[in-house]
């Protein structure tokens, strides 16, 4: 149906004739000559009918915007001054020699344009009609750019593609289950998989040496910017590589994936931090290094200080007194500004935010402004200076509380001074995060849980593990980009002694863990190899390579906030049939709930 995609013409076809079809971008009427921006997914190209054809100039007269045209036409140059360079297509012109309406369009709810904001449900809604915008082709382009890449790598470097199944059993990754009844097996259900964990690291078992999958996952969580309850993985095992061989191909993988798909140089060798340093520098396990804020314990200095709020937590083991050197923040600082961050750290449990002005260093505790100096001696303040490297016109913010409430607040009082104060230093910085605890303790429940996933290996043998699973570091290891987790793995326990140990830990009974993970435990004992992987989440690497805010700009058909899928009005009731069928009951049945 035609010679060339609109996007695709420029001054290489002068003089040629060519059909195009695609959509109606913009239709200007200019004195008697019609122009056209017809576009496709290679871009757009201006089409101009004159009047001397007057059929052809009704129809053209007619079309509106989204109609599908076919136009046959001449390329010719642009009249000089309406040239523009920033299109493919922007220096020439088709002058139309015949047109025909393929299709008609209704007006659509929104401007196929990409910088006007849109409702995101009507987004959702109309997804088909969203996904026409030039930006939305991009990502889209960006994301099968990435998948290209990736695949390519690793069929490079001897890793087997294999798909493993979607109805299955619960794989603990620390969400909930999206669950599936049986029909022909009654009162038994199936649990979309969180992650293929356990089949990869049987295809392991099994001898593939080196597996990976373009795979979906499924998690019952609460939503954020970053996560999707289906999202995509590049799910990689393999068989006798050590952590930092593992970590060696991977990183060569990424720095390949951002040289080819976005022109990006990364670091040659990405660093690495133990888990223990950026929780002390940074209060998080994904530090942003391109912020150059950093935490400083204080809890030495505040043990004996007249000021409660922060001797009780500096005496406390669980707790923590930090201080974070704003440079240049007394000016860069109003008052307001100050109250609303102390508002802002409220949201993460802090009880305040206690700050000092340096006016003058030179003036000893006369050149610091702030409610709470009254509260230390001198000598106290000149540690807390030092320590911080405060200058002249710095503010020093302060927190104290139980650890993770201080981790947590000022954690994220640091990501939002280095957006608000425009400190960002550098475009991409990257940092392996290692080390990682094997087991969090759970005060609620009372009991241990893992850190990463229940077969991950520790750093020590069986009996160190058991003697103090709390002090127990494990095999671990996150890919951080900017702040953001985009991938994370493990070596994995593969011995049936040390694996029922970490259930054991964990307070997985040996008949639970029979019940549960009875096929893994066996297949351990048959000649289980030493073996690890990781893997990344897709979604979160487009975003970040897009520039995009939200995991939800690169996937085709995301679900809104509320895990729903608008435009197909997912999920929906079924019929009693179904779920006689399937032998299930509701609570509420359809219909007769109080709306
Ligand atoms: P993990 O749970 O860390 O590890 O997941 C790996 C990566 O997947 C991405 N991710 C998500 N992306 C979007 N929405 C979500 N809800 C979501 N949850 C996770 C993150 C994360 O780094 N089986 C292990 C991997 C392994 O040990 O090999 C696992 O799933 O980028
Ligand atoms: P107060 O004596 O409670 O008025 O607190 C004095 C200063 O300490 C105020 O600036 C509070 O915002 C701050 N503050 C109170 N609790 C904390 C805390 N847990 N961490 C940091 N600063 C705090």
């Amino acid at each position: 149906m035609r010679t060339h995609k609109c996007g695709e013409i420029n001054t290489q076809q002068l003089d040629q004739t060519v059909t195009i079809c695609g959509w109606v971008h913009r239709r200007r009427d200019h004195g008697g000559v019609i122009f056209i921006d017809l576009r496709d997914r290679a871009g757009l190209v201006q089409v101009v009918f004159d009047p001397d054809v007057p059929e052809m100039f009704a129809v053209a007269e007619h079309v509106r915007s989204e109609y599908v045209l076919q136009i046959t036409g001449v390329v010719r140059p642009r009249p000089e001054g309406t040239i523009n360079k920033n299109m493919h297509s922007g220096e020439i012109e088709i002058l139309a020699k015949g047109i025909e309406v393929l299709n008609e369009s209704e007006t659509p709810p929104f401007p196929i344009e990409s910088d006007i904001e849109v409702n995101e449900e009507l987004r959702l809604r109309y997804r088909y009609l969203d996904l026409r915008k030039v930006a939305m082709q991009e990502k889209m382009r960006v994301r099968r750019d990435v998948t290209r890449v990736l695949r390519n790598y690793l069929d490079d470097n001897d890793f087997f593609e294999i798909e493993t199944p979607y109805l299955t059993k619960a794989t603990p990754e620390g969400a909930r289950d999206y669950i599936v009844p049986s029909r022909t097996h009654e009162n038994s259900f199936f649990a979309l998989p969180q992650s293929p964990q356990l089949y990869k690291q049987m295809l392991m078992i099994a001898g593939f040496d080196r597996y990976y999958q373009v795979v979906r996952c499924f998690r019952d969580e609460d939503l954020r910017a970053d996560r999707q309850p289906e999202f995509t993985q590049l799910d990689i095992e393999t068989s006798f590589m050590t952590e930092n061989q593992i970590m060696s191909i991977m990183e060569e993988m990424i720095r390949q994936l951002f040289a080819k798909v976005i022109n990006v140089e990364l670091d040659a060798v990405f660093p690495r931090m133990t888990y223990a340093e950026s929780m002390s520098r940074f209060g998080v396990d994904r530090p942003d290094l391109r912020i150059p804020l950093e935490l400083v314990d204080i809890g030495d200095d505040m043990k004996h200080v007249d000021f409660k709020v922060f001797s009780a937590p500096a005496n406390d083991e669980k707790g923590r007194v930090v201080a974070m050197r704003v440079p240049n923040g007394g000016e860069l600082l109003s008052r307001k500004d100050i109250d609303d961050l102390t508002k802002f750290v409220s949201i993460y449990g802090a009880k305040g935010l206690a700050y000092i002005k340096v006016n003058d260093l030179n003036a000893g505790i006369e050149g610091l402004q702030s409610p709470i100096v009254k509260f230390a001696p001198a000598d106290v303040w000149a540690s807390v200076l030092a320590k911080t490297n405060a200058q002249n016109g710095d503010l020093i913010f302060f927190g104290a509380d139980k650890s993770n409430v201080v981790n947590e607040a000022m954690g994220a009082l640091r990501i939002k001074l280095g957006h608000d104060l425009n400190l960002i230093q550098g475009d991409w910085k990257p940092v392996w995060v290692i080390d990682f605890p094997m087991f969090d303790w759970d005060d609620k429940a009372g009991r241990f849980t893992a850190i990463h996933h229940p077969f991950t290996a520790p750093s020590c043998s069986v009996e160190k593990l058991k003697a103090n699973p709390g002090a127990a570091l494990s095999q671990a290891y996150d890919l951080v980009l900017n702040g953001t987790e985009v991938g994370g793995g493990s070596i994995r326990i593969n011995r049936s002694a040390m694996q029922q140990t970490v259930f054991e830990i964990l307070g997985i009974g040996e008949e639970e863990a029979r019940e549960k993970f009875g096929f893994l435990l066996d297949a351990l004992k048959f000649g289980a190899p030493p073996h690890g992987g990781l893997a990344f989440g897709l979604d979160r690497l487009v975003m970040l390579m897009t520039n995009s805010t939200s995991i939800r700009d690169v996937i085709a058909f995301p679900k809104t906030q509320s895990a729903a899928c608008p435009l197909v009005s997912a999920p929906a009731v079924v019929t009693d049939e179904q779920l006689k069928e399937l032998g299930i009951r509701l609570i509420k049945p359809a219909g007769k709930e109080k709306v």
